[in-house]
């Protein structure tokens, strides 16, 4: 993780209000945020939107100035914008929470995240830009690709492969060495035992109408 100094975050939504948050409590500045009009919420940032993200090239002086950060859930849009941040050359650092537990060996990648309460065991990479998402689990051996979102509560037993791009919804399981394709897409809850080719879609398949009502 790189000394915190000043931090510019991209986005303004509930993401980037997480994120601001964390980066505070491991002792960033946050300069601003950057986000389109129509992407900015009312939520309480406690900093200024200093402009959308067209404008990150316009003044240099925010780069040479700030580290930054690609704080926007949705991950196609946390990629292109981390790719443009890097394209102009932006410092981009990754975020751990003061309360997740990280092994020295695991390898957290720049512009990607670990929430509060996750936990990433020995030899895990997380690549550049995914995000570990309040209290998931990574045990030994597990790379998580480039822009993937691991949701709150997933469980990933130890060499789990994920590829790039792919989300595993909140409070699944992955059992031991399974291989998830890039761009996967894992519903919350469900439990993985084969391995996913790329861009597939798995959901758990218990649905609430298929429960008796209760008497
Ligand atoms: C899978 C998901 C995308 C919804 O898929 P969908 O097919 O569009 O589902 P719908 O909302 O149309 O619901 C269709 C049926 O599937 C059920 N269903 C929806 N999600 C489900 C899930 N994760 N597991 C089991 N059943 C699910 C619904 O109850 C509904 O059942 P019914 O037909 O008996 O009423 C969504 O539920 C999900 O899991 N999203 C991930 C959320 C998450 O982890 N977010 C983390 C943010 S950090």
């Amino acid at each position: 993780m790189t000394n915190p100094g000043r931090l510019i975050i991209l986005g303004a939504g509930g993401h980037a209000k997480v994120i601001a948050e964390l980066a505070r409590s491991v002792g960033w500045h946050i300069t601003g945020f950057l986000a389109p009009a129509d992407q900015r919420g009312a939520e309480n940032l406690g900093a200024p939107i200093l402009g959308d993200g067209v404008d990150l090239c316009a003044d240099s002086s925010w780069i040479e100035q700030n580290d930054m950060f690609p704080a926007i859930g949705q991950g196609e849009i946390r990629w292109r914008e981390f790719v443009r941040l890097a394209a102009a050359g932006a410092r981009v650092p990754s975020l751990i929470h003061p309360a997740a537990v990280v092994s020295p060996s695991a390898q957290v990648e720049a512009g990607a995240v670990v929430m509060a309460g996750a936990i990433i065991q020995a030899d895990c990479v997380v690549g550049p830009a995914a995000i570990i998402n309040t209290g998931a689990q990574l045990d030994h051996d597990c790379q998580i690709g480039a822009g993937t979102m691991i949701a709150p509560g997933a469980v990933l037993c130890g060499d789990v492969h994920v590829g790039e791009h792919a989300f595993i919804g909140a409070g699944a399981v992955i059992v031991p060495s399974i291989h998830i394709g890039r761009n996967a897409f894992v519903g919350a809850g469900t439990v993985v035992v084969t391995d996913l080719p790329d861009s597939s879609y798995l959901k758990a398949t218990r649905r609430l109408s298929q429960f008796p009502a209760m008497e």
